[in-house]
Parts: C-alpha cells; sequence; structure tokens
C-alpha cells in the first residue's frame, strides 16, 4: 500500500461542513451517563432474528425468547469488536495520514472525534452486554467467534492484489454507512424493551454523523486510486459487503445445539431459514447506503464493477 498521502484537495474538502460541530453537547460519551433502564419487553427486533421466526422456536416462549436474547448478544459483541478492530484502527491511520488520502486539519480532528465515539461504543455495548447476560443468565461465550471475523480473514488471505491495510480502509467506509438504516426501527419498536431501544437510540445518534462524515469521504478516496485499482477494488467490494452483511450461522448453530436441539435438527432448521435467495434479498435491502454512495461516484459506469455487484445480487 502507498503510504504517502498525496496532496490533492477534492471538492468535497473545499466545502467541508464538519458533522461534529456540536459533538461536546450531542456526543453518547460526552453527554450522555449509562442509565439501568427496563428490559421488560422483546430483547430485539423479531424481524431482525431470523432464528425467531422459525416454528419450532416461535411456538414456544422460551425458546423465542432466548433466541431473541442471543441475537442482542450477537449484536452487542460484533458492534463492539468492529469498533475496536476495524473502524478506530482506520481513524487512526486516517487521522496520521498514513492511507492513500491527505485529509483537512478539520476532517483530521473530527477523526479523533469519531474515535472517542467508537472506544466509547465499545466500553457501553461491553457494559450493556453484562447487564443482559445478568438479566438473561446467559452467556455470549455460547455463540463462539463471529463468522465475520472468520470470513474476512479468509478474503484477505485470497486476495494478493489489493493490499489489506486499502480493503480495511474501503471495509470501515462501507460499514459506518449501514449502521443507522439497519437499526433505525429499533428505538422506536414499542415492543422492545425500553433498556435496549436506548442503548441502540444513542448508538443511532452518534453513527448518523459518522454516516455523514464516510459517505462524504468516499469520493475522495474513490478518486484516490488508479484505473487499475478501481476495477479491482470495485471488483472486490460486493464480496467484501456480502462477507459483512450475510447472517452469522454459525452463532445460530451454536444458540440451537445450546437450546436443546441435536446436530441433525439444527441443521434442518438452519437450512429452512437461510435460504439463499432470501439472504440475497436481505443483504441487497441492507446495502442501500452503500450502494448509492458508489452510484454517486460513478462505480457502475466501469462495466465489469457493475458485473460482479449484479453477480452477488445486489444490482438486480
Ligand atoms: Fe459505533
Ligand atoms: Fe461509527
Amino acid at each position: 500500500m502507498n503510504f504517502m498521502a498525496n496532496s490533492v484537495t477534492s471538492t468535497s474538502q473545499k466545502t467541508y461542513d464538519s458533522p461534529f460541530k456540536n459533538w461536546d453537547k450531542s456526543s453518547w460519551i460526552r453527554s450522555k451517563p449509562l442509565r439501568e433502564l427496563s428490559f421488560s419487553g422483546l430483547l430485539f427486533s423479531p424481524e431482525l432474528t431470523p432464528l425467531a421466526s422459525h416454528p419450532e422456536i416461535s411456538k414456544d416462549p422460551a425458546l423465542y425468547e432466548a433466541a431473541l436474547a442471543y441475537r442482542l448478544l450477537e449484536h452487542l459483541q460484533f458492534t463492539s469488536l468492529v469498533e475496536l478492530n476495524y473502524v478506530n484502527p482506520v481513524c487512526s491511520d486516517l487521522f496520521q495520514g498514513k492511507t492513500i488520502i491527505k485529509l483537512t486539519e478539520e476532517q483530521r480532528f473530527d477523526l479523533l472525534k469519531i474515535y472517542c465515539d467508537e472506544g466509547g461504543h465499545s466500553l457501553f455495548m461491553k457494559w450493556f452486554l453484562q447487564q443482559v447476560e445478568n438479566y438473561c443468565g446467559l452467556s455470549h461465550s455460547v455463540l463462539g467467534q463471529p463468522q465475520f471475523e472468520l470470513n474476512f480473514q479468509k478474503l484477505l488471505d485470497a486476495e494478493d492484489s489489493l493490499s489489506p491495510n486499502l480493503i480495511k480502509l474501503f471495509l470501515t467506509n462501507v460499514i459506518e454507512t449501514l449502521y443507522v438504516r439497519a437499526y433505525s426501527s429499533i428505538p422506536q419498536d414499542q415492543r422492545i424493551a425500553p433498556a435496549v431501544r436506548t442503548v441502540i437510540g444513542d448508538h443511532i445518534a452518534d453513527e448518523a454523523k459518522h454516516y455523514t462524515y464516510f459517505f462524504s469521504l468516499f469520493p475522495l478516496l474513490w478518486n484516490s486510486l488508479s484505473n487499475l485499482e478501481q476495477e479491482k477494488m470495485g471488483q472486490f467490494l460486493p464480496r467484501l459487503m456480502r462477507t459483512f452483511l450475510e447472517p452469522n450461522q454459525i452463532a445460530a448453530r451454536n444458540v440451537l445445539q445450546n437450546l436443546g436441539f441435536s446436530a441433525v435438527n439444527s441443521e434442518g432448521i438452519l437450512q429452512e431459514i437461510y435460504v439463499p435467495e432470501k439472504i440475497t434479498q436481505t443483504t441487497k435491502r441492507a446495502a442501500q447506503p452503500a450502494l448509492k454512495m458508489f452510484k454517486e461516484s460513478g462505480l457502475f459506469s466501469i462495466s465489469s464493477v457493475k458485473k460482479a455487484f449484479e453477480d452477488y445480487g445486489f444490482l438486480v
């Protein structure tokens, strides 16, 4: 990877309008205490919990509640890991000028605010995970290592034309555009426990600003690549997004077995829930904010890139 920052000044830098002007008063870590709120209600959205939709689970209230609780633990564990292992290392590299783009002082200053936000999110997720475990008497260790971590490492190992640091830079830019839309229904969902709605609502409030920052950063990043790099990265992005967005079937299998289903019955349930066409539809829906960002930067005007996105079901 080229660690020498170039001196391109893009339109997005000249017209930079910081989303963090009110950060002291609005950010979670600077302005909101950790609140111990009620757990009465559902622990996660049933529509975002594939396991809860299976009749073997939904017909039994205890299994249904456990499936939702494990889905919440999975969300908290994964969010904390993403902040620590992917987003903050990239924010640090961007701030220090160790990537392919050079940012203004104001843009760099805002990266430190994002860094603090994400460190806070990781802390709050861990704190809340402990509260949920105590309340439910369940342990997140049942879930196992996040599927994304395993599959992302396989992607990196198999890719020899793009550097791992460049891939992580694009991954972070994509991740930061997807969170708000994915979970925006939860804070308003009256069926869900107030504690869960508040924690996810507080996270979304910060992530809405991160979305604005990274959405406008993407054209700068994209235009810093050579034509050949654009073609390679453009063809790689749908694979990367699919890996990030696909449901964690390893966790679902572990949860089923922990709930008492045999290995054979667990596989049967997983096959009925995770139908490939349905996964393609769900990932396409979740990818919309990033697809809009790619379209505005002209990715789909490169025919090989457009075809790669079509092959993964993102554009059909
Ligand atoms: Fe975050
Ligand atoms: Fe973020």
